[in-house]
């Protein structure tokens, strides 16, 4: 394997399982320090004992990225400890499906909570590290919903909001070496994807013109490349990684 982020320290939100341990591992088997943040203790310790077993550098840590407190403690302690943050990867997500008028106040504030509100805890606090070394890479995650899915009111605001401020963070960070992007999957085998409702799933499978679910893998080839050196002249770019999805209409 390419080890071409020996010596970075690279942070993952919701790394306990799907997307984020998929990401996590490929991190660390690129060869970077990985600190993985989750809310799921049980998960996060079966993560680190795996990949420290399997020769990679991994910390778990506790915590909701809907506190600000948690993830500000969390970010000073890595770079205390490693002296150096270069990737940030935004990627803890919860869905909470129904129609608007079912929506509760705690359905819609926890997934804006988690989803968006989360991921500007974790560039706000990186920012000022990152710009001191005048280097950086932040990556987070919208999702196709965010141009608007049926019984997805909450997250779909959440996600488009990720757009918002991926393209803020992209100005803000662009004098500084420091570039921000974001990947929109479409459907991703994961846990969050098992818990939808299995006849809007059929649908929607239906209507990917590559044929098939995607696989964790698919997404974090994408992330590998966005956070990287080579990716230095790209920011503000909101990533389709969807078999074709998000194109729009595809009746064959
Ligand atoms: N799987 C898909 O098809 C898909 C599609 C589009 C977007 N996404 C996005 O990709 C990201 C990852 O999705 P996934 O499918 O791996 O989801 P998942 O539910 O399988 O995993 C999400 C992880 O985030 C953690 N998490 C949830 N709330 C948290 C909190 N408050 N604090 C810390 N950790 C928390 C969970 O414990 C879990 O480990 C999410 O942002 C999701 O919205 C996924």
């Amino acid at each position: 394997m390419n080890h071409r982020y020996y010596g970075q320290t690279v942070l993952v939100t919701g790394g306990a399982q799907g997307l984020g341990l998929a990401m996590a591992r490929r991190f660390a088997a690129e060869g970077a320090t990985v600190h993985v943040a989750d809310r799921n203790t049980e998960a996060l310790e079966e993560i680190e004992t795996e990949i420290t077993r399997g020769g990679g550098r991994v910390q778990s840590h506790r915590l909701d990225v809907g506190r600000s407190r948690e993830i500000d403690a969390w970010v000073g302690a890595v770079v205390d400890r490693e002296g150096r943050i270069d990737v940030l990867i935004n990627n803890a997500g919860i869905i909470r499906d129904e129609r608007i008028e079912r929506i509760g106040d705690e359905a819609w504030d926890d997934v804006i909570a988690v989803n968006l509100t989360g991921a500007f805890y974790g560039i706000r606090a990186v920012l000022p590290h990152m710009k001191e070394r005048g280097y950086g890479r932040i990556v987070s995650f919208s999702s196709m919903s965010w141009r608007g899915n049926f019984g997805q009111a909450n997250y779909a605001a959440a996600k488009a909001g990720i757009v918002g401020l991926t393209r803020t963070a992209a100005l803000e960070g662009a004098r500084s070496g420091i570039t921000a992007n974001a990947i929109a999957p479409g459907l991703i085998e994961t846990p969050m994807l098992a818990s939808m409702n299995a006849a809007a799933r059929t649908k929607l499978v239906g209507r990917v013109p590559l044929g098939h679910i995607g696989d964790p893998a698919d997404i974090a080839n994408a992330a590998v490349f966005l956070a990287s050196r080579e990716a230095g002249y790209i920011t503000g770019v909101i990533l389709d990684v969807d078999g074709g999805i998000g194109i729009g209409s595809s009746v064959r």
